[in-house]
């Protein structure tokens, strides 16, 4: 009997450090790709007024405008082609701090490491905000 519970002890002891060392990864995963198709959080004007505010002191106007294309596509037709929803706020707000190409054309759009994503969600209200002016 002793013998088979020293083994045992230690299975236990294995799972449950594996246990503890999956559940924070799980957690990160879960807010990370959050493609739930709930329905999108109502825009917060508040949100529209900073992410423009932001925009402006960024460098994304040395690509975008609202109106033409100009490196990157006009932030009037990103709202056309994406409606607000959660999942497309997502969507974009990893595109800004990625970088993305291929869906506009041929020229890639450069990463933004430093923005926190929160900041990039606002961005993305704001030019998806457009879409209902
Ligand atoms: C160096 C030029 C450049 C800068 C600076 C730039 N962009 Fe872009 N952006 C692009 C290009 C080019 C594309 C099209 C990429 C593609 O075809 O997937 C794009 C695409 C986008 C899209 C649409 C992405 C998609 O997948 O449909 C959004 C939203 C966007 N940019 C927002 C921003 C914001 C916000 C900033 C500032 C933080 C910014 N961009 C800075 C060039 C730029």
């Amino acid at each position: 009997m002793k013998r088979l519970a020293i083994p045992l002890f230690l299975v236990m002891c294995v799972m449950g450090t594996v246990n503890a060392q999956t559940k924070p990864a799980a957690k990160k995963a879960t807010v990370k790709a959050s493609p739930k198709p709930t329905t999108a959080p109502a825009i917060k004007p508040q949100d529209i007024e900073e992410g423009k505010m932001l925009l402006t002191k960024s460098d994304c106007l040395a690509c975008h405008k609202v109106d033409t294309k100009v490196v990157g596509p006009a932030y009037a037709d990103v709202a056309k082609k994406y409606p607000y929803s959660a999942a497309n706020v997502d969507l974009l707000s990893s595109k800004i701090i990625n970088g993305g190409s291929g869906t506009w054309g041929a020229v890639p759009m450069a990463a933004h490491p430093a923005l926190t994503a929160a900041d990039a969600k606002k961005m993305v209200t704001y030019i998806l905000s457009l879409n209902a002016k």
